[in-house]
């Protein structure tokens, strides 16, 4: 049970003394002069494309993420790069200005190591406050005038007009609604950023996430490095686009090649490994996705995903099992999505299934091809979409095969620079896949020697 609020007394006298003054008047459609937004050019390129292109100002966005992610550390970087254009306010509710300055400056002796610009000391215009109370927050706003404003938590800011404690319901709603008002109406752009609780949700359920335009997840293996900006709402452009990140020791890196990146540690010919093409948003990426298959020691078989959906590995089990006759019925399952990344997009199936298959009869897929395709429930192979766009970023990073779905009906030619093998079927399809199985390649022949084909094999 969570207690609302239902009438804030400041909150609700405010708005009933704005209510209908006479600013607005409908105009028709024509006479709407077709402004091009502006918008303020961020430097960091992967957080740019995700926003659709820059900070539009008098927008508010939210930046979710569980804790300890990095939000405080890509939100300071943002900082750091928009001070050299307008003065930006940097509110913290959770750290000191002391532990924030700490911070910027191991952002920037990274920033000075990579750009060889020696002596790039701190932004002039970048403002520190630790403050908590919303009243005091925007009256800092009126006074310093920032082009950008970013609260670092929503979960901790609260108005003292109203009765219920920090990050509940009621405050997180009313001073997002106050801080969206204060945007719209200085062009000021607004950052917040929410803690996402462990059920997924921002807290103060989802009414966050109708009050701002923009709604940008962080999300990542805590444990490993890279992360990932997802848009899930935005008012000003694509939703799903995806920003990747590394981070590293002085800060969030971003990654432009993200494919090759997650490609990169790759063991050539080692059996258990596939190539998926995934996209995220309107970008391929290539991902390895990993299988391993090991005896079962004592009670049932355990599967265990990492970066997949359970129930997804599951039923993957259940088709290699009836339709392919591998008996994992003994055997423990575990599939892993090199990267710390997740994979709900059913056209990554195919290799899920293949990489299991690989481990389990130990033969490896082929360096040099990936799969793409949903797998049915009697094994068959189903289209997926933005078929030219996966086999196009393929070809690019040096694949030479793509085993994909047949297509039922003719139409665009398929991508050059890469041969396109349709498949009916999961069998088809791994047939295509896997590499011969070398008659009488026992344990002790299974060496290096055996797998070299001496062949230039993408990484
Ligand atoms: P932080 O931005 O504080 O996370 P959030 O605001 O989402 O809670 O980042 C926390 C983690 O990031 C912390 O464990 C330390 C690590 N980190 C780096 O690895 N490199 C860095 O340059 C910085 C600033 C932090
Ligand atoms: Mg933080």
């Amino acid at each position: 049970m969570v207690e609302v609020m239902l009438a804030p007394p400041a909150a609700a006298s405010g708005r009933a003394g704005r209510a209908g003054n006479g600013q607005s008047r409908p105009r028709r459609l024509s006479e709407v002069e077709g402004e091009a937004e502006e918008r303020l050019f961020l430097p960091i390129g992967e957080f740019s494309r995700v926003l659709g292109g820059g900070i539009v100002p008098g927008s508010i966005v939210l930046v979710g993420g569980d804790p300890g992610i990095g939000k405080s550390t890509l939100m300071l970087q943002m900082a750091v790069e928009m001070a050299a254009l307008g003065s930006v306010l940097y509110v913290s509710g959770e750290e000191s200005t002391r532990q924030i300055k700490g911070r910027a400056q191991r952002l920037a002796r990274g920033a000075e190591k990579t750009n060889a610009n020696p002596g790039s000391s701190l932004p002039e215009n970048l403002f520190l406050v630790t403050e908590t109370n919303l009243n005091a927050i925007l009256e800092h706003v009126t006074a310093i005038h920032p082009t950008l404003l970013i609260v670092d938590s929503i979960q901790t800011v609260y108005l003292p007009e109203m009765e219920s404690t920090a990050g509940s319901v009621s405050q997180v709603r009313e001073c997002s609604t106050r801080l969206r008002e204060v945007a719209k109406s200085s062009d000021m752009a607004v950052f917040v950023i929410g803690h996402v609780t462990k059920e997924g949700t921002i807290a103060g359920p989802r009414v966050l996430e109708h009050i701002v335009d923009t709604v940008l997840y962080l999300e990542g293996d805590r444990f490993q490095s890279y992360r990932l900006l997802r848009s899930v709402k935005n008012r000003y452009g694509a939703t799903s686009e995806v920003g990747v990140f590394e981070m590293g020791e002085h800060g969030m890196i971003e990654v432009p090649n993200p494919s090759e990146a997650f490609l990169a540690e790759r063991m050539i010919n080692a059996p258990g490994s596939a190539i998926a093409v995934t996209m995220e948003g309107t970008r391929p990426l290539l991902v390895e996705v990993q299988g391993l298959t090991s005896r079962t020691n004592f009670g049932n078989p355990r599967r265990t995903p990492n970066g997949i959906d359970f129930n997804r590995l599951l039923l993957t089990v259940a088709v290699l099992s009836r339709r392919m006759g591998l008996d994992l019925s003994e055997q423990d399952v575990f599939v892993n999505v090199v990267g710390g990344l997740r994979i709900d997009e059913p056209a990554a199936d195919l290799a899920i299934a293949a990489a299991i298959t690989s481990s389990m009869r130990d033969i490896p897929i082929r360096a040099d091809t990936v799969l793409i395709g949903e797998v049915g429930l009697s094994g068959e192979l189903r289209l997926v979409s933005q078929m030219h766009t996966r086999l196009r970023e393929a070809a690019q990073l040096g694949f030479k095969t793509a085993v994909i779905p047949r297509r039922i009906r003719r139409g665009e030619a398929w991508p050059e620079g890469i041969q396109v093998v349709e498949a009916r079927s999961l069998r088809e399809a791994l047939s295509h896949a896997l590499l011969p199985d070398e008659p009488g390649r026992g344990e002790a022949g299974r060496g290096e020697a055996g797998r070299k084909t001496g062949r230039e094999v993408p990484r």
